[in-house]
């Protein structure tokens, strides 16, 4: 697991900006500012209110799964602390809150029997949202299968786009007379990648015979979620949220050229060309043509669903080369640590061009309509010190990412919103506690909160324009 980088030692080549150029007008008056969170990465109450198992709580009781062997048992106590958490998010001037819904706090048995205390906790937050002015936007799924389900197969399962529908449904009906915003999927590719392939998320699962099928029992879940909604709740905005990277090769050797394709057939085409009717990727990667094996009858048509917006999660760029070393994929990255460019604490590159260069690639989809950003963010090496958090190299990270999506949609690409990753430190699953990403600090012993500079500045650029 990578150690954080310290970037407050000024050798990473990352500078602070000196003023805010930007302003908030530049996006236009209807643009929606929000801050994304996850259930599982700031609830806590694991235990509480009749909510069981998901496979994260499982997969962290194991040893040497997450860093320092932390777990998510408290996490920020967002359950009991939602209040003023969300009041922070006012006060940071973000008029849209992304939160994703706890399934096994539903539907303790994965499907069948309702919780009501579950229930009642989102009403409670729905309302408090509602109450300070703020938009909720609800994510059905960001990555905590009911352990239950699990059990009987969890995503390798084909019996999980019927469980999924169901607890779909469930939530529509409670919720959808106050949430319009609804993104069904958080990027399924960790799902089937680290969950099911490598092993390194939960549920721990290992082997490139989990992949294929894994791929497409998610694909077909992201498109029944959106069918379930469209018929309940024939109103609500419709989207669904997938990463992306720019991937660019490592030279113009052919292989090199070839692997970039591959990997860029993982990682940016493999969940959005199904849905807009034009299968999976083959073309690039063949080895995608076994998820044949996979399909029945009517599925090309199943695995549709015309999304009134595709959510996109932008962090990095990647440079890939050809490797003998890996097969099936055969291909590598090469570490932007090793590349002589900025990166955050994770070792992420820094890469705003990037994030140009992957909405322009989304753009030219004719069956998209609309883009939201909904997650984007960097992990550094916080130091509070004196009561304060200066992380400028965030500051930095986020006016670079704001100046090139504001760049992408003077451009005409039709980018209607922005999330930050994320309001609060919190659970980065396998990395713990040690990956910090919020714009507030917070001291995991005391659940006290601080408002970083970088928050400062997204409050200062959120205000300074406000109408
Ligand atoms: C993607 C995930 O959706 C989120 O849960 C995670 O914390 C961030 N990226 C940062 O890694």
């Amino acid at each position: 697991m990578a150690t954080i980088i310290d970037h407050h030692n000024k050798e990473s080549g990352y500078r602070p900006v000196a003023a805010n150029p930007l302003s908030r007008e530049d996006f236009g008056s209807d643009f929606k500012w929000g801050v994304a969170t996850a259930a599982y990465q700031i609830e806590g109450a694991v235990d509480e209110d009749g909510r069981t198992d998901c496979v994260w709580d499982v997969f962290a009781r194991k040893k040497g799964k997450i860093r320092n062997g932390d777990h998510a048992r408290v996490a920020c106590d967002f359950y009991n602390r939602y209040e003023q958490d969300l009041e922070l998010v006012k006060e940071l001037g973000f008029g849209q809150f992304r939160f994703s819904l706890s399934w096994s706090r539903i539907l303790p048995d994965g499907h069948g029997r309702v919780n009501q205390a579950g229930l009642d906790f989102y009403n409670r937050l729905i309302n408090k949202c509602i109450a300070l002015g703020i938009e909720p936007w609800i994510t059905l799924y960001h990555w905590d299968l009911p352990q239950i389900l699990e059990k009987a197969g969890g995503w390798k399962n084909r019996r999980v786009v019927e469980w999924f529908a169901e607890y779909t449904a469930v939530c529509a009906n409670a919720f959808g007379d106050r949430v319009r915003h609804w993104i069904v999927l958080n990027e399924p590719m960790a799902v089937a990648g680290l969950g099911y392939t490598t092993g390194e998320h939960a549920p721990g699962s290992k082997g490139i015979h989990n992949f294929l099928p894994v791929v497409h029992h998610l694909a077909l879940s992201q498109a029944e979620g959106g069918r379930v909604l469209r018929k309940l709740l024939p109103d609500a905005r419709i989207g669904t949220a997938i990463s992306c990277s720019h991937v660019i090769p490592n030279s113009q050797k052919s292989a090199d050229i070839r692997a970039a394709r591959r990997a860029d057939a993982l990682m940016n085409r493999l969940f959005i060309e199904p849905a807009l009717g034009l299968g999976y990727p083959k073309d690039a990667f063949p080895f995608l043509s076994n998820i044949k094996r996979f399909m029945r009858e009517g599925d090309s048509e199943r695995l549709k669903f015309d999304f009134d917006f595709w959510g996109l999660q932008n962090y990095f760029s990647v440079v890939v080369q050809h490797s003998y070393l890996a097969p099936v994929m055969w291909l590598k990255d090469v570490p932007a640590t090793l590349r002589n460019v900025p990166t955050t604490g994770l070792g992420w590159e820094i890469s705003p061009a990037g994030m140009y260069e992957i909405l322009k690639q989304f753009q030219r989809y004719k069956g998209v309509r609309e883009l939201v950003i909904t997650e984007n963010g960097a992990a550094f090496k916080d130091t509070l010190k004196d009561g304060k958090v200066e992380d400028d190299a965030r500051q930095a990270y986020y006016h670079d990412y704001l100046e090139a999506v504001l760049r992408a949609k003077n451009e005409g690409i039709n980018i209607t919103g922005y999330f930050a990753w994320t309001l609060m430190d919190n659970f980065e699953w396998a990395h713990g506690y040690s990956a910090r990403f919020g714009l507030v600090y917070v001291d995991f012993k005391t659940q006290e909160r601080i408002v970083k500079g970088s928050g400062r500045w997204f409050a200062d650029f959120l205000k300074k324009t406000e109408r």
